[in-house]
């Protein structure tokens, strides 16, 4: 894969604010780690970090993040939205959407969107995106947001760990395509600015509206696992915030803001 450097990505993004200070590793520990360490030092909205190998990845719900090197997109974003924390989910959303967008338009693929912010192709994992978020301690707005997204893209079968080979693929391993990454990261961003810039200036009913598009779950049983709790119901579809709307055999509605969804084959009841 061709070496990406801050003047390479520069020069190709299309965007006005993401992207705006560029950061490229061959190694680090985490992106995310990296973003959180330039909050410190105060760097503006839309700096991008982005790494060839992460010695120490991070998941969703305390997991790990492995790719080898060269063979993932692997960035964070810096983002400071200034919204209440309530409506940060839709920020998730909204990065897994423009992902799954981007991937549509280059590949001829359609990806389907699993609750929260995983994407898959052909039922199984290709990105996982993990946000991180600062508050301000003195009201209820989330000053900061590290946007973490990582792309499977020339991973073989075998460059998988044992415990999720059969459950994560690559966008090779689907469709024999080598993907431009520069394309793919310059598209994922001018998608995801235009939206981001919509969500800032106050509207956030098209997020739900254009995630369920990309949903195949709607209506279907599945279940929730929530640290060491598992829910069943069917899902309903997502509330103004984001949240995942569980219906239980009694037609009630629960709202449920973080967990992983597992399809179930049977009734939930
Ligand atoms: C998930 O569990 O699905 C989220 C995975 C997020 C991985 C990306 S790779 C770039 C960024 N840096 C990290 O350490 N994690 C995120």
């Amino acid at each position: 894969m061709n070496q990406l450097t801050p003047e390479i990505i520069q020069k190709k993004l299309k965007t006005g604010l993401l992207g705006r200070n560029i950061y490229c590793f061959n190694q680090i520990t985490s992106t995310n780690d990296f973003a959180k360490k330039l909050l410190e030092q105060n760097a503006p909205e839309g700096t991008l970090i982005i790494a060839e190998y992460q010695t120490q990845g991070r998941g969703r719900l305390g997991r790990s993040w492995l790719a080898p090197p060269g063979k993932a997109l692997l960035f964070s974003l810096i983002l400071k939205p200034e919204t209440p924390m309530k409506k940060i989910g839709l920020v998730s959303l909204l990065a897994s959407i423009a992902v799954a967008e981007a991937m549509e338009s280059l590949v001829n693929v359609k990806p389907a969107l699993k609750w929260p912010n995983d994407i898959l192709l052909n039922n199984k994992k290709i990105c996982g995106i993990l946000l991180e978020t600062v508050t301000n301690n003195f009201s209820d707005l989330c000053s900061f947001i590290i946007l973490g997204v990582g792309i499977n893209l020339t991973q073989q079968v075998e460059d998988f760990p044992k415990d999720i080979k059969a459950t994560a693929t690559s966008l090779l391993i689907e469709t024999g395509q080598k993907i431009d990454r520069l394309n793919l990261l310059s598209t994922i961003l001018s998608i995801l600015e235009d939206k981001y810039l919509r969500f800032k200036n106050g509207e956030d009913t098209f997020i739900g509206q254009e995630w369920l598009q990309y949903c195949p779950f709607v209506n279907q049983s599945i279940y929730i696992k929530m640290n060491h709790d598992e829910l069943r119901g069917i899902f309903a579809g997502l509330d103004q915030n984001g949240s995942l709307l569980l219906k239980d055999a009694a037609n009630n509605i629960r709202k449920i803001s973080y967990g992983e969804i597992i399809k179930c084959e049977k009734q939930p009841w």
